[in-house]
């Protein structure tokens, strides 16, 4: 695997003849990789002639500097698994070559995505998102981009920058990887302790019951119940928000016909989660 940590090297280097008739897969991470981001891996590998990651953990995503402080970062082990799984280039970028002195920040329209569930929550993060995902995308150019479902609105908002944009390039997203417990894989869990990880699997069962449950008429206790039992369990919720799949529009009468997701976001010391199920079909 090649790793290159300057922007200059990554496009002499995707021009070169060996590289420059391929067809380019990209994953972008944050590192702290884990069997979900292996899926994307193993996905773009399969899809594409030439896969290529990136590990750039992005200060502009995080709102909150507590989060970016503690952000795991485990790079070592992230080269070794990245080599393993067969990746052919490994984008390492510093964040002055990612954020140079006289950048300009652009403001992304990215329409009410930027304002309802992890937007309302989590303000600013997904200018930030677009912003790096954007400058990712110029360097890397890839053919196709590779997301995990499990970041359901992040997909969403990565397709409009990419609208807005123009850049010629096909979203590919991958399921949610699970731990045996249900817990959804997250660069997080590594916060997490045992007891807490335990306590994590708890917003899958949550989940798995609304689908349970699910009939045709009104789902707000649906929600309202799924919230009281993770409050129960020791969380702090964001929201639980039944929506029709692909859309961040909230469904609070089903029609037994709408294909509906539930959503989740839901912090447990300080460490914040989110997750979701696709309710129907
Ligand atoms: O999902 C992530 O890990 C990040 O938000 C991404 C897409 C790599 C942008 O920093």
């Amino acid at each position: 695997m090649i790793i290159l940590k300057s922007i200059e090297l990554l496009e002499q280097t995707l021009q070169s003849a060996a590289i420059a008739d391929k067809q380019i897969g990209f994953v972008p991470t944050m590192g702290a990789l884990h069997a979900g981001h292996l899926s994307l891996i193993n996905a773009c590998k399969n899809q594409t002639s030439y896969c290529i990651a990136s590990i750039f953990i992005n200060p502009a995503q995080f709102n909150n500097p507590l989060d970016f402080a503690n952000y795991p970062n485990t790079l070592e082990y992230d080269i070794d698994v990245l080599e393993e799984a067969g990746c052919d280039l490994l984008f390492l970028p510093s964040l002055s070559e990612i954020y140079p002195a006289d950048d300009e920040v652009m403001a992304y329209d990215i329409g009410e995505m930027e304002h309802v569930l992890e937007g309302k929550f989590r303000p600013g993060h997904f200018q930030g998102v677009c912003r790096v995902v954007d400058k990712l995308l110029q360097i890397v150019r890839p053919q196709k981009l590779f997301l995990g479902i499990k970041d359901y609105q992040q997909c969403m908002v990565i397709k409009r920058m990419i609208e807005i944009r123009q850049h010629p390039v096909e979203v590919i997203t991958a399921p949610t990887m699970r731990e045996t417990s249900g817990v959804a894989m997250s660069s997080r869990n590594m916060r997490l302790s045992l007891e807490e990880k335990q306590t994590a699997a708890v917003i899958f069962t949550v989940l798995q019951k609304v689908k349970a449950a699910l009939k045709t008429g009104n789902l707000n206790f649906l929600q309202e119940r799924a919230v009281s039992e993770l409050e129960a369990a020791g969380f702090v919720v964001d929201y639980v928000c039944i929506v029709t799949t692909g859309s961040l529009t909230e469904i609070n009468y089903w029609n037994g016909q709408a294909p509906l997701t539930a959503l989740a976001a839901a912090t447990i010391n300080n460490i914040r989660l989110i997750d979701n199920v696709n309710l129907f079909p």
